[in-house]
């Protein structure tokens, strides 16, 4: 059999009996790739299957690149050895699917570019297994497709060597992290898909029920509720990777239905969460990328990402952090409305960066124009000469005396003077999150602008102590800044007073995110477990008491049968895989996205309906 081709490499007990597997009776495998032929194979007789992706012809001969899910194999036919053969392989065009029998041989032409690259299989007989039409997008050929045409024919597009790259690597993470929280005792438990809204933030996709018409599932935005239930029943260790959706707009890193990785835990705290986490980024870049990641992964509080980077998603590949520079201000001679301004809670904050001459005028422009759409009272900038020491630009309007604005620069130790570089200062004012959020935002343009960001690099944050509630101007009341789950830093007394003294913002969470390179990759939180102080955080939301035990009386009631403390994490298992593969969106390592606008090229997805489907439903459109 080995003679033949064929590699037995899988044993099986069956009725007591060890069988082969080889291509013999009912278990034939598939068991020789093209990857597999090397210097052990030569003079043998091999059968491979898979695409013809290339054919050439030289001198009498005709030359097949054939794929097959490890990679490409060259194919000999030769008419000297058989002109049948050379004819048939004549008629062959890219992508057809082929079976063939030959005999490995050296390459007179090695192409060190390919594993395979020194060998070649002289083709002793061909089978055509199907034919293909000639293709709408190319194979090899880099060529600029509108995402459109990849979607619609994405079973060609995930030929490509990329995305195929992409696919095995996000089974290797799955794999990996999988195995990971089996090691540590966790149980894999599912949980509903047609369920209950679940408050994440977004807008729910709902499922009309036939059997109980009027009424509508709503897709889970997150298994949330369910983990924390598990926990109520006990199973202490809980993850699952799992589908979520949301109906949300859509982002680079954003789709309807996404896959999480969720954990939960009993008896916990936050570094109980922060350790295993760490260890598993650890094992996922230690065996499916050969990296190293130094642990335990750097932390920052809430407060110190927006006021040194202007964001809870800091990127930590570069500098330039921001400086509140509001204190010094209050003791320099500037315009004096700076100073009641600063007196009554408005900010001054800069950023320092090397001048360059990408930094252009409507670069500058469009930034002031955009600090004015959000609200902003001051934008300004000033270009610092390190030769000289002297200032040029709008920012010393505000100074009566130029050296305070060296001084700031040089207590802030952002400036070397030693190197005698140019630099450029911006400036901000106005309410503190707004001027966080523009500077931040002009920080990470800065980054890519300047080429400060090294693409190799991978910067992991942890993110805590985040606010406990928020204001959405949208919404036009208090939300929770994660969900309102969470538990918040505070006892229950102190919530009151916080809230009876209107200061309901400064209240912290138990919460956390974790960050790669300023993408957020997952975020959790330590839950509420006790019943009473759930139901505060549900009228603090807003909620009457007849609403909490509407929407939340299931789990008000389990809370009432012995809850254990617990808490969790949840991770877009997409988000990771774009972010280790190198991608800037995750539609590229989703085998079957949805377009921007939430839509299937492939299927036509989503679709109209029938007037007796609707019927059966009870429903009728507008
Ligand atoms: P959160 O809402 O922060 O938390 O979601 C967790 C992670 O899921 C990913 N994610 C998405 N990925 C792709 N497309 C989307 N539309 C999308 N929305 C979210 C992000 C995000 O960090 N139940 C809580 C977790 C917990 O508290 O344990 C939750 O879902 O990477």
């Amino acid at each position: 059999m080995v003679n033949q081709g064929y590699k037995c490499r899988t044993l099986s007990y069956w009725s007591g009996v060890i069988y082969s597997y080889c291509d013999i009776g009912r278990f034939k495998l598939k068991d020789l790739y093209s990857i597999d032929i090397n210097e052990e194979l030569l003079d043998e007789e091999i059968e491979l299957s898979g695409w013809v992706q290339v054919k050439r012809e030289h001198g009498g001969i005709i030359f097949i690149d054939l794929r097959d899910r490890s990679g490409i194999v060259q194919l000999v036919f030769d008419q000297n050895e058989s002109m049948d053969l050379f004819n048939l392989a004549n008629e062959l065009k890219s992508e057809y699917v082929i079976k063939v029998k030959g005999k490995v041989r050296k390459r007179e032409n090695p192409n060190p570019n390919i594993p395979t690259g020194y060998y070649e299989v002289l083709v002793l007989s061909l089978e055509v297994l199907n034919e293909a039409k000639p293709l709408p997008i190319q194979v090899i050929k880099q060529t600029e497709d509108s995402e459109e045409i990849r979607l619609k024919y994405r079973y060609i597009d995930l030929r490509r060597e990329r995305m195929k790259e992409n696919i095995v690597a996000r089974h290797k993470v799955t794999s990996e992290i999988r195995k990971f929280f089996n090691d540590r005792g966790f149980y894999d438990i599912e949980t509903p898909f047609l369920t209950k809204s679940t408050p994440e933030g977004a807008r729910d996709f709902l499922v009309p029920s036939r059997l109980n018409q009027g009424r509508f599932y709503a897709l889970p935005q997150s298994p949330q509720i369910f983990k924390q239930l598990l926990m109520i029943s006990g199973f202490e260790k809980y993850y699952q990777i799992v589908r979520c959706f949301r109906d949300e707009d859509l982002r680079a890193d954003r789709q309807p239905e996404f896959t999480q990785l969720d954990v939960e835990m009993s008896f916990i705290d936050e570094e109980d969460i922060f350790s295993n986490i760490d260890e598993m980024f650890k094992s996922i870049l230690g065996s499916v990328y050969g990296k190293d990641l130094s642990t335990p992964l750097p932390r920052m509080k809430y407060d110190e990402a927006m006021s040194r980077y202007g964001t809870d998603r800091p990127d930590l590949r570069f500098g330039l952090a921001l400086n509140d520079v509001s204190d010094f201000i209050k003791k320099m001679k500037v315009k004096s409305f700076l100073i009641d301004g600063i007196n009554q809670g408005r900010k001054f904050y800069t950023l320092v960066s090397p001048l360059s001459d990408k930094i252009t005028r409507k670069f500058l422009d469009s930034y002031a124009s955009e600090s004015k759409k959000r609200g902003c009272d001051i934008f300004t900038w000033a270009k610092i000469n390190g030769v000289n020491k002297s200032i040029s630009g709008p920012f010393s309007k505000l100074f009566e005396n130029t050296d305070d604005i060296l001084g700031i620069v040089g207590a802030l130790s952002q400036i070397d003077y030693e190197k005698e570089e140019n630099y450029i200062l911006f400036g901000c004012y106005g309410e503190e999150r707004k001027v966080q959020e523009l500077l931040g935002d002009l920080r990470s343009s800065l980054g890519d602008l300047l080429g400060l960001i090294n693409n190799e690099d991978l910067n992991f944050c942890w993110v805590t102590d985040f606010p406990l509630f928020e204001w959405s101007d949208e919404e036009g009341k208090i939300v929770s800044v994660h969900h309102p789950f969470t538990s918040p830093k505070s006892n229950i007394e102190e919530v009151e007073i916080e809230l009876r003294s209107d200061n309901i913002y400064k209240l912290k969470s138990r919460s956390y995110d974790l960050v790669l390179n300023g993408i957020e990759l997952g975020g959790g939180s330590i839950r509420i477990h006790k019943p009473k102080v759930q139901r505060k955080v549900f009228s603090i939301l807003g909620l009457s008491h007849e609403e909490i035990d509407q929407k939340f009386g299931f789990l008000i009631r389990a809370l009432e049968y012995g809850a254990p403390p617990h808490g969790g994490i949840a991770f877009g298992l997409d988000r990771i895989v774009m972010m280790l593969q190198g991608e800037s969106s995750i539609r590229e390592v989703i085998p079957f996205p949805k377009t921007a606008s939430g839509l299937c090229p492939l299927t036509g997805a989503p679709d109209f309906i029938s007037a007796r489907q609707l019927g059966e439903l009870g429903l009728k459109l507008k």
